[in-house]
């Protein structure tokens, strides 16, 4: 069984860290700059917390790990623990909570950084398990990144003008290479136990034994999305789940979230622009039982996570798990669109330097891809370094995401890297690919 990590040399770790901590940042300091005050400190939608919550527990977290748990420090300010305990307060209590003003949540985010720099140019990279491998900084650039994510899809909510700007990912024609991949049956490598920031649920490696299947070899596009729509597959129960179909007509859902039709076409609302909704992207902003409709509708279904894993890591000439689909080296922008470089998926077949070697495209980057498959445990999963990451969200509620999307950074995104999310959840950067069994 083979199972590649990233270099685990101390000195590339720590300029790594130092590096992961630093970009975190930047992104964290434009997502919460680019809007005044009062838009810092509202709610732009239940489901969120005000942006100024987020800078503040992603310090929090910080000085808990970093300051705290790693260098055995006392806490800078006891009173604010709760405020930011993500388990104390759900996200539509936070605006009414005594949060800490823009100014001074920067402030105190600031000086947690100041003496978490220090902590990790004086800890050795070994000893325990959160220092192992620097594995604890790796942990919260992870998890500050993760919030930069959840904070663009608050500036996604957020009605009115465009905050935020980036360039588009180049023009490309429609994708015509095969429409699915065979990929055959047999046991591959899931989960890592040897890539050193991986969180815990990634973990232990363990052989998984895949029957072949057919899989999508780029996600599903706009336009395809848009013929199920127009086939009335909102309105035809057969291809929905008892939930699903629940859903749908108790909240009078039509189409993708921030979709519109006007005169017969279909727009769109991204980061504050109305705009056409371009056919050859990935279809964004739908929930897990529509994607789970469309494929029924397509003749096909959601594939399961070990399906999504295998045809990103196993290499079928080799044998071996990769890192990623291209092989074991950390993303480019060659690879795949990741780390809001754009605020949009880039074309359906984007990316060619980033295929399986059988020729899928944009597993990583671009959308969060649903799969079928419940969040449960990997055999011999133990809950590091709390049962709050992944533990208490296992079970029958949460459906699984992989792949990252283009607001993911390459720290947070690895093939084996899993995220997580209720099937009634839209406003997270999500569409999906479809999948069929093929013949044992
Ligand atoms: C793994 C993305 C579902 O945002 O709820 C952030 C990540 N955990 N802070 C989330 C997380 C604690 C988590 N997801
Ligand atoms: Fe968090």
């Amino acid at each position: 069984m083979t199972d590649p990590g990233s270099p685990t040399d101390p000195d590339t770790l720590r300029a790594r860290a130092l590096d992961a901590l630093t970009t975190a940042r930047e992104r964290t300091a434009l997502l919460t700059t680019c809007v005044d005050e009062p838009d810092l400190t509202a709610q732009h939608s239940p489901l969120m917390s005000p942006l100024v919550w987020d800078l503040a527990h992603i310090g929090n977290q910080e000085e808990l790990w970093l300051l705290r748990a790693v260098a055995g420090r006392d806490a800078m300010r006891p009173e604010i623990d709760g405020l930011y305990d993500a388990f104390e307060h759900p996200r539509a209590e936070r605006p009414s909570l005594p949060l800490l003003p823009p100014d001074e949540a920067r402030r105190y985010a600031s000086e947690v950084r100041g003496r978490a720099l220090d902590v990790l140019e004086s800890t050795a990279f070994r000893g325990t398990p959160l220092t192992e491998a620097g594995f604890a900084f790796g942990m919260i650039a992870q998890h500050e990144q993760q919030h930069d994510e959840t904070m663009l899809i608050t500036h996604q909510l957020r009605k009115g003008p465009a905050a935020l700007t980036a360039p588009d990912p180049a023009p490309a024609p429609p994708f015509t290479g095969p429409a699915e991949v065979l990929v055959p049956g047999g046991p591959f490598t899931m989960g890592t136990s040897a890539e050193p920031w991986a969180l815990d649920n990634e973990r232990p490696a363990h052989e998984r034994l895949v029957p072949p299947f057919y899989l999508d070899t780029t996600p599903v596009t706009n336009a395809a999305y848009q013929a199920f729509i127009e086939d009335g597959g909102y309105g035809d129960e057969r291809w929905w789940t008892a939930e699903g179909w629940d859903h749908i007509r108790s909240h009078s859902i039509e189409a993708p979230l921030y979709w519109r039709r006007e005169q017969g076409q279909w727009l769109r609302r991204r980061f504050g622009v109305t705009e056409p909704v371009p056919p050859n992207e990935p279809v964004l902003h739908v929930c897990w039982y529509e994607a789970d409709a469309y494929a029924r509708w397509a003749g096909r279904r959601l594939p399961t996570e070990a399906e999504w894993e295998k045809a990103a890591r196993h290499d079928p000439v080799t044998g071996r798990s990769t890192r990623y689909p291209w092989g074991d080296a950390d993303p480019t922008p060659e690879h795949a669109n990741l780390g809001q470089r754009h605020l949009r998926p880039a074309p359906a077949g984007s990316y060619p330097a980033g295929a399986s070697p059988l020729g899928v495209r944009q597993l990583i980057g671009d959308v969060w891809e649903w799969t079928s498959s419940d969040l449960e445990p990997y055999p011999g999963f133990t809950a590091f370094p709390y049962k709050e990451y992944s533990e208490v969200f296992f079970g029958p509620e949460h459906k699984v995401l992989r792949g990252g999307s283009f607001a993911v950074d390459p720290v947070a995104c690895r093939g084996t890297f899993r995220n997580w999310d209720y099937p009634i959840r839209r406003q997270i950067f999500s569409g999906f690919r479809t999948a069929r069994s093929g013949a044992s």
